[in-house]
């Protein structure tokens, strides 16, 4: 086995509050637009104050324009006045078909959930899921974005933004 390879674990080994945020991550997965690529993505927020926020990629004629799912999720808890976050679960499947490996979020996600972590003053644990769910990695923002440029670099101080 490759050195590197991550320590994917199952579905049943997961906690119920994460169990939950899988289930909400695929069910908002359905709700996917995304007729170029056929790759549906659906992301599950949990906030601090225990509520669920979900969002899905919607793609765009214009392909740069589009919107993956983190970041949907991220706009849509903005919208509900959530800045503070414990984790965020993510699944994805091609039409047709599933992915047998979870696929990790894309780089601008990253440096959104990297915001988000330091507006709420913590790091977020990011579960990822294959389709079937039989194959999820846990890890966090801090793990997948390391030496992130953030606030810190602009001498910002955000913690009056944290809300929710
Ligand atoms: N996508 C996401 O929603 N999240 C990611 O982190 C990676 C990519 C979406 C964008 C596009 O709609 C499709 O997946 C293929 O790139």
């Amino acid at each position: 086995m490759d050195q590197d390879e991550p320590k994917y674990g199952t579905y049943t080994d997961l906690k119920t509050e994460e169990r939950l945020l899988i289930d909400a991550a695929a069910a908002a997965m359905k709700t996917a637009y995304s007729p170029y690529s056929k790759f549906s993505v659906g992301a599950a927020l949990l906030t601090k104050d225990g509520e669920i926020v979900e969002g899905s990629n919607v793609e765009n004629a214009a392909y740069g324009s589009t919107i993956c799912a983190e970041r949907a999720a991220l706009l849509a808890a903005n919208a509900k006045g959530k800045r503070n976050f414990v984790a965020m679960a993510i699944i994805t499947k091609p039409e047709g078909g599933q992915t047998e490996t979870p696929a990790a979020p894309c780089g601008a996600c990253r440096q959104m959930l990297f915001e988000a972590s330091q507006v709420g003053g913590s790091d977020i644990k990011i579960l990822l899921s294959n389709t079937k769910k039989d194959k999820i990695l846990i890890t966090s923002v801090r793990k997948i974005l390391p030496l992130a440029f953030g606030p810190a670099d602009l001498g910002v101080d955000i913690s009056k933004y944290s809300k929710g």
